[in-house]
């Protein structure tokens, strides 16, 4: 009997190694779901131990997966220090393909497994190398900043990258008047208007968080008065004006702990809201529901194929990496410079 097949029964071992993981997830995860996503956790778990692999997961991801299969769960920049950091040889990312990529990119030796290929990102197919070198000629000597929702081409084009949780500090880090911004024009107008830099913007937006209004929001305010409303930093400014608190996936969590509202909103991709739910129970999550159809790609099942067949496999070409790796490089020095200070 191949692992899948076994993955498919409730047996005495499955039901003992998922009883304390059940307890734990009851409250987002339908009972009736359980007995298909147990015996495909125990697998997994089986065989991320027999390969020596670990799995990375952003927090996007359903709650299954967050809570069943996870060594660590985090926001991009998170994502990207623990990939860079672990001894494994073997990484699986269970987020979308500019993950898995930074995660190559930062560890050339190691094993990147995506186990859905076709987890991709409005924000990274909506600009290309030759888009960069062109906005560089248009504007000589301006730095590219570059956020990691974008391809390794794009990446080894620019000099600096950022994520949604350090945009701010990146820039200010550069101390210049004017940056190229790419490419989200919406992170960058939320960079502009807390650094006073000049920041040059490209047309790209997040196909989920692109959704979200100021007016559904402030509709949203008027049916749960009191509420406290968080915003990923993607969502256009008049969704950010309406909020209490903008942040990282990472800082929204966080930041739950820290003043923990009796009722949130997330204003974000609503998978989400399952994962935290369950460390706060004492908390009522309440938010429109946008989700992003290239992280719901990642599934159990494919999860556990990858582990079996130890595929896709990331592959990055050497110069590309090599140069990608400066970009994301410096990044990683301005937060070990921050955390030096
Ligand atoms: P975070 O880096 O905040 O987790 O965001 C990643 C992302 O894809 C948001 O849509
Ligand atoms: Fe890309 Fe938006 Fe999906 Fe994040 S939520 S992966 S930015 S499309």
């Amino acid at each position: 009997m191949n692992p899948t097949s076994e993955a498919l029964a409730v047996t005495p071992e499955v039901e003992r190694e998922t009883r304390d993981l059940y307890q734990r997830v009851r409250r987002v995860i339908p009972d009736v779901e359980w007995p298909v996503h147990a015996p495909l956790i125990a697998a997994i778990n089986r065989l991320k131990r027999e390969r020596k692999a670990i799995i990375l997961v952003h927090n996007y991801m359903r709650p299954e997966i967050f809570h069943g299969v996870a060594d660590y769960a985090g926001d991009s920049l998170g994502l990207a220090q623990f990939g860079e950091r672990t001894p494994a040889e073997t990484i699986v990312m269970c987020g979308v393909h500019f993950m898995a990529e930074t995660a190559k990119i930062l560890s050339p030796e190691k094993t990147v497994l995506l186990p859905d290929l076709k987890a991709g990102c409005s924000l990274a197919s909506s600009i290309t190398a030759a888009d960069v070198r062109a906005l560089r000629k248009q504007h000589p000597g301006a730095p590219v900043v570059t956020y990691v929702n974008t391809s390794a081409d794009v990446k080894a084009e620019s000099d600096i990258c950022c994520t949604s949780a350090n945009a701010v500090q990146v820039v200010e880090s550069l101390g210049v008047a004017e940056v190229i911004f790419i490419p989200d024009k919406f992170l960058g107008q939320y960079v502009a208007s807390k650094t006073g830099v000049r920041l040059i913007l490209w047309e790209g937006a997040c196909e989920v968080h692109e959704r979200f209004s100021g007016l559904e929001l402030r509709d949203f305010r008027g049916m749960h008065p009191g509420i406290h409303v968080m915003a990923h930093p993607e969502c256009p400014p008049d969704v950010l004006a309406e909020a209490d608190f903008v942040g990282s996936t990472s800082a929204m969590i966080e930041h739950v702990g820290k003043v923990h509202p009796r009722q949130v909103a997330m204003i974000t991709e609503c998978a989400m809201a399952g994962n935290v739910a369950v460390e706060f129970p004492d908390v009522e999550f309440i938010q429109p529901c946008n989700l992003c159809p290239h992280m719901q790609r990642i599934t159990l099942p494919k999860i556990l194929q990858s582990l079996e067949t130890m595929s896709p496999a990331i592959d990055v070409p050497t110069d590309v990496a090599r140069r990608a790796r400066a970009t994301l490089e410096r990044m990683l020095a301005v937060g070990r410079g921050a955390a030096r200070d």
